[in-house]
């Protein structure tokens, strides 16, 4: 009986630990990460003086205020180890401590950039062999955020690994190691996962530790490239939850690529996917039009409702979609998107409510119109241009 008590106490203390361990986790990203990264807009040509003017730039333009937090760093911050095998960063990073103070300062939080394998994407030093080493070099500067991009891993050691199954394993274990060596360094640090959404990355990136986890190749700025990916995401709701995200890519809003209605299809579908909001633009050279785009408080608060439920399709119609996110208290955000050619003129689109799950008549709010559009009971017509979008906050 003692020894059966015994064995009951340290079963409880296990869990309990575990759900300690979990609910840590889970806070971390609990809503979907928010701030700018600096790859696509900068590429290589990001330094120490541009991550603090972006900074700058995110408090004055108001979209820390919006929610707007991690200042992410991408490629290309990499130097050289020194005999202790310790990563230093290159001389556009003179001192990434001292950076990250900046960044703190401004209450803002610093993100960095990392490979499993022995380089990353743009040839530059990688973790491979110095995880442990590299989790407590970010935690010593004060890093927040990691984005761990597979790259030369694939190669090194994915391909030679004889079968896709034991190539897979490898690949999971070298992103659970490095989940490891941050969760040992006792210092909260989002851990983000990019290796293109290879293996249904949204099965697994969860229990290898992911926060989010990229789930399309890259994004660039175009209308034909960020509708591929961006409506490529049905069906891929159930994976996500508070603490763990698909992650679609990061914005391109701002970046001039793609006129306001695309943009708008851009930040509205990025909001019902519940998508890590990651500005990737220039923050020091905004129009307003920009700003307004990236700090509609409406529509954050759909990507970042405390439900923590994904987006998804309900209703494809030819090029008409209609996208619904469940919202906490029983609203819904619907996207009505107008996928047609974009010399065709402004469709009306159908939203019969009860199709969407609702019984009776609803509140309908338009929220780039910032308009309430009362009460509707059946269906609504909704007035959707090409490549544009009507979206609508759903109240029973
Ligand atoms: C990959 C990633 C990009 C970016 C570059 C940097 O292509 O998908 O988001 O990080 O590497 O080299």
């Amino acid at each position: 009986m003692k020894m059966f008590r015994g064995v009951c106490l340290l079963l409880t203390g296990v869990f309990a630990l575990h759900s300690v361990l979990q609910a840590q986790e889970n806070k971390l990203a609990a809503t979907p990460p928010m701030g700018w990264n600096s790859w696509n807009h900068f590429a290589e040509k990001i330094d120490d003086a541009t991550v603090r003017a972006q900074a700058d730039a995110m408090v004055a333009s108001g979209m820390r205020d919006a929610g707007y937090t991690y200042i992410n760093i991408d490629d290309t911050w990499e130097g050289q180890r020194d005999a202790q095998g310790v990563i230093h960063a290159n001389a556009k990073f003179p001192d990434m401590r001292a950076l990250s103070d900046y960044i703190h300062s401004k209450r803002l939080k610093l993100g960095i950039y990392s490979s499993p394998g022995p380089k990353t994407c743009g040839g530059y030093e990688g973790s491979y062999g110095h995880e442990e080493q590299d989790a407590q070099t970010y935690a010593q500067w004060g890093i927040d955020y990691l984005k761990y991009d597979l790259c030369s891993f694939n190669d090194s050691a994915m391909n030679p690994a004889g079968s896709p199954e034991a190539a897979h394993q490898l690949m999971l274990e070298a992103y659970r190691k490095m989940h490891d060596a941050l969760a040992k360094t006792g210092r909260p640090i989002v851990f983000s996962l990019c290796q293109y959404g290879m293996d249904a990355v949204w099965r697994w990136g969860a229990s290898a530790g992911g926060n989010s986890w990229r789930t399309t190749d890259d994004i660039n700025d175009t209308y034909e490239r960020m509708e591929e990916i961006g409506f490529s995401q049905a069906g891929l709701s159930a994976y996500a939850a508070r603490g763990h995200w698909n992650d679609p890519d990061m914005l391109e809003v701002g970046n001039g690529g793609m006129k306001p209605d695309e943009y708008r299809t851009h930040m509205s579908l990025w909001a019902l996917l519940a998508a890590p909001l990651l500005a990737g633009n220039d923050l020091t050279k905004m129009t307003p039009e920009t700003v307004a785009l990236l700090t509609n408080r409406e529509v954050i608060a759909i990507d970042q409702d405390p439900l923590g439920k994904q987006g998804d399709r309900v209703r494809a119609e030819g090029q008409y979609e209609i996208w619904v996110k469940p919202l906490a208290g029983g609203a819904k955000a619907v996207g009505v998107f107008n996928r047609q050619s974009a010399w065709m003129k402004p469709s009306q689109i159908d939203v019969d409510f009860r199709m969407l799950g609702f019984k009776g008549a609803v509140r309908v709010r338009d929220i780039w119109q910032g308009k309430d559009l009362g009460k509707i009971d059946g269906v609504y017509k909704a007035t959707v241009p090409t490549h544009g979008v009507a979206l609508l906050r759903v109240t029973p």
